[in-house]
């Protein structure tokens, strides 16, 4: 036996079964629980959907055709919402409904079983879908850390919670504009979270200190973006954020740091978190002084393409920004 494997014996997954007929039902039943999982049946599409949103099982079996719902839209449900959408789902099909499973492939679906269904068959898919699921609850939670932890980090650098999420959406909005990949806009929108992580690594006396920075001090600060990419590095499940929080301090120009990285060198995702990073900073209080109105910032944004941003970023970013609700008022005093 693995570790995982006795992880796994030692996890009574909950497993929500779906169907209108009650044979399947039991059958269902009967298999799952006999390989110790903790089963809850639902005789109709809109019970599972209730007992799903109450229990959060952790792996659906849903039949496809039940009389009062459509067991692919149910999954598309769960596959839209960020609370369930790592969440398994297994449907049950007909021999011969290929354009059924198409339908359910692209709603999210994780795999079929064909009724009617070899029982070992289905427990070795359940087994190898929650160990999957098992192991991305604890990518989740390392998440929900590190969220924490750049909580405190940001509590410590006189800014709130809020910076860290509006540099995230921000530089999601402008990767989706940019065109890049699912994969690559979920890098940027970690690395938009945790790209201060690192100044964990540098103590209050220089973060805090009121007046310029000595040699010594300042090397202190600008090793944050390596010491945070060594913090977020084991997240290697997904395109990880490690390129945006060692690269966020580059400089178009190649004058930034830490490796003086010069234009397209830099990696995207930390020329759009760079962007937003900045914006967010001149629109904030600081303790050395007063916001930037969202107007000169984006002034400042401009001025600074080509030497400290890329151009491009800026230019997405400034059009995403007037366009949007809080940049309306902007737009109109221009
Ligand atoms: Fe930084």
């Amino acid at each position: 036996m693995t570790h995982l494997d006795r992880l796994h014996a030692n996890w009574p997954a909950t497993i929500l079964v779906a169907d209108d007929e009650e044979s399947v039902r039991s059958t269902l039943r009967h298999a799952l629980e006999g390989a110790g999982y903790y089963v809850i049946d639902a005789s109709t599409g809109s019970r599972a959907v209730a007992i799903g949103e109450r229990e959060r099982p952790d792996l659906f079996i849903l039949d496809i055709s039940m009389p009062d719902a459509d067991g692919v839209e149910i999954c598309r449900a769960i596959k839209s919402d960020p609370i369930t959408r790592l969440t398994p789902v297994i449907h049950l099909t007909g021999q011969t409904d290929r354009a059924e499973r198409l339908r359910a492939l692209d709603a999210g679906s994780d795999e079929f079983v064909t009724k009617p269904f070899d029982v070992e068959e289905l427990l070795i898919r359940v087994r190898s879908l929650l160990r999957t699921k098992h192991l991305t609850d604890h990518l989740v939670s390392a998440e929900a850390v590190l969220v924490a932890l750049s909580r405190t980090v940001e509590a410590r650098d006189n800014y709130t919670e809020k910076h860290l999420h509006r540099v995230a959406d921000r530089s999601v909005e402008v990767a989706r504009r940019m065109g890049m990949s699912e994969r690559e806009i979920e890098s940027v929108r970690l690395g938009g979270l945790y790209h201060d992580l690192g100044k964990i690594a540098v103590p209050d006396r220089v973060l805090h200190k009121p007046s310029t920075l000595d040699r010594a001090e300042y090397a202190l600060v600008r090793r944050h973006p390596e010491a945070g990419a060594e913090i977020v590095r084991p997240l290697r499940a997904f395109d990880g954020p490690e390129a945006a929080v060692l690269h966020h301090h580059e400089r178009f120009d190649g004058t930034g740091y830490p490796y003086g990285l010069r234009g397209e060198e830099i990696p995207l995702a930390a020329r759009i978190v760079a962007v937003a990073d900045s914006f967010d900073a001149m629109t904030t209080d600081r303790p050395y002084r007063l916001a930037l109105r969202a107007e000169d910032a984006l002034q400042r944004l401009d001025d600074g393409r080509e030497e400290q941003w890329d151009p491009l970023v800026v230019d997405v970013f400034v059009t995403q920004y007037v366009g949007s609700g809080e940049g309306r008022e902007v737009a109109e005093g221009l």
